[in-house]
């Protein structure tokens, strides 16, 4: 599967569970609890997933710099929000609002990630590193959501990765490093 539909099919599910969370009734404390863990454990896999296989494959080429670190930042505001949502839940305070602008926020970016940053990456990649970077998606998602998945797993990463892009990820860290 290419990375675009592995990503679009993550972003289906999300927005579900968006629209789940805002239509519940206010009172109803279990699901409510429920669902915004369901959330949790969707959408940062997702994101971390899709900034080590996507992201950062496209900061690596200069032409997809500015869509990557653009997509960073709205990773950065949604998961602030969803930390607010978490507190917010728990003590039954004003809960909805957030919730609102978490899936207000998602559905924004969902829609600039699969228009404008799929765009650039189908000119920035082949079909066949697409596919590569789909399969490298799947199989690091489930160790980020058991939370493993720390700095020694960004060698798996790489030896997943389409060749011509670890070279580039490679040498930018050696840079780093020295
Ligand atoms: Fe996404
Ligand atoms: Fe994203």
């Amino acid at each position: 599967m290419q990375i675009y539909n592995a990503l679009a099919k993550d972003h289906e599910k999300l927005k579900e569970l968006l629209n789940e969370l805002v239509s519940l009734d206010e009172k109803d404390n279990e699901s409510r609890h429920d669902l915004v863990q369901e959330i949790r454990d969707e959408l940062v896999p997702h994101s971390r997933a899709e900034e080590s296989i996507l992201y950062n494959s496209m900061r690596a080429l200069e032409e997809g710099q500015s869509e990557a670190m653009h997509g960073y930042t709205e990773h950065m505001e949604a998961e602030a929000l969803l930390r607010t949502l978490q507190v917010a839940e728990k003590i039954d305070m004003g809960w909805k609002q957030t919730a609102t602008k978490l899936k207000d926020a998602l559905e924004h970016h969902i829609e600039e990630e699969e228009s404008e940053i799929f765009a650039t990456a189908r000119e920035l990649f082949t079909n066949e590193e697409a596919e590569m970077m789909g399969d490298a998606f799947e199989r690091i998602k489930p160790q980020i959501r058991d939370e493993s998945f720390v700095k020694t797993s960004m060698e798996m990463v790489l030896n997943l990765m389409p060749p011509r892009l670890v070279n580039k990820l490679r040498g930018k860290s050696d840079t780093k490093a020295a």
